[in-house]
């Protein structure tokens, strides 16, 4: 079963969850009611939470963000299952390394320091030594932990 239709059954179970924790509110039995109405409440609480996650992830990863358009072949299928979509709809795995690009980017002076910056920028370099190249500490999740370029590079 793909994210998607995991995500749709989700937000149909959470409707149907929310209508029977009313219904459980509305039993005679007080003692009833009350375990009723929490055990349905605490469960609708989860599902709807799933459910918006979920749509977060289909929204992060099937709506166009502005990008370059694709390239004129065919891109690998992007069905994912619904624990992978919660984990981007959670923000805890970014779909693309660099922020979103919304204009025309022109490069600086080549041979300039703006040149270097940009250089550093469009490469990725802070993936690994930090967002200043100040070194990141190894351990964790993520890319290699690169040196601090600070230290290294003024010793060449
Ligand atoms: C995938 C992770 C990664 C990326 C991306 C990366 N580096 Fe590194 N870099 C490392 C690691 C790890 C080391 C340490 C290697 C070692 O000690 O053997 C390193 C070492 C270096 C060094 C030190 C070399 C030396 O003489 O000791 C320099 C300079 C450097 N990187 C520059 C850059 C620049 C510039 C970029 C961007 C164009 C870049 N790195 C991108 C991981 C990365």
């Amino acid at each position: 079963m793909t994210g998607i239709v995991s995500v749709i059954v989700a937000i149909v179970l959470s409707i149907v969850l929310a209508w029977v924790t009313s219904r459980a509110w509305r039993l005679r039995n007080t003692p009833l009611r009350i375990v009723a109405s929490i055990v349905s409440g605490l469960l609708t609480l989860v599902v709807a939470v799933v459910s918006l996650v979920g749509l977060a992830g289909i929204y992060r990863l099937y709506t166009p963000h502005g990008g370059p358009p694709a390239a004129n072949h065919a891109t690998p299928s992007r069905d994912l299952s619904l624990p992978a979509m919660l984990l981007i709809g959670a923000g805890l795995f970014p779909t693309a390394e660099q922020p979103h690009i919304s204009a025309p980017q022109i490069a600086p002076p080549p041979n300039t320091p703006a040149y270097g910056e940009y250089l550093v920028d469009t490469t990725g370099c802070a993936a690994c030594h930090g967002p200043d190249l100040r070194g990141r500490t190894p351990g964790g999740f993520g890319p290699p932990a690169g040196p601090n370029l600070h230290a290294i590079v003024p010793t060449w």
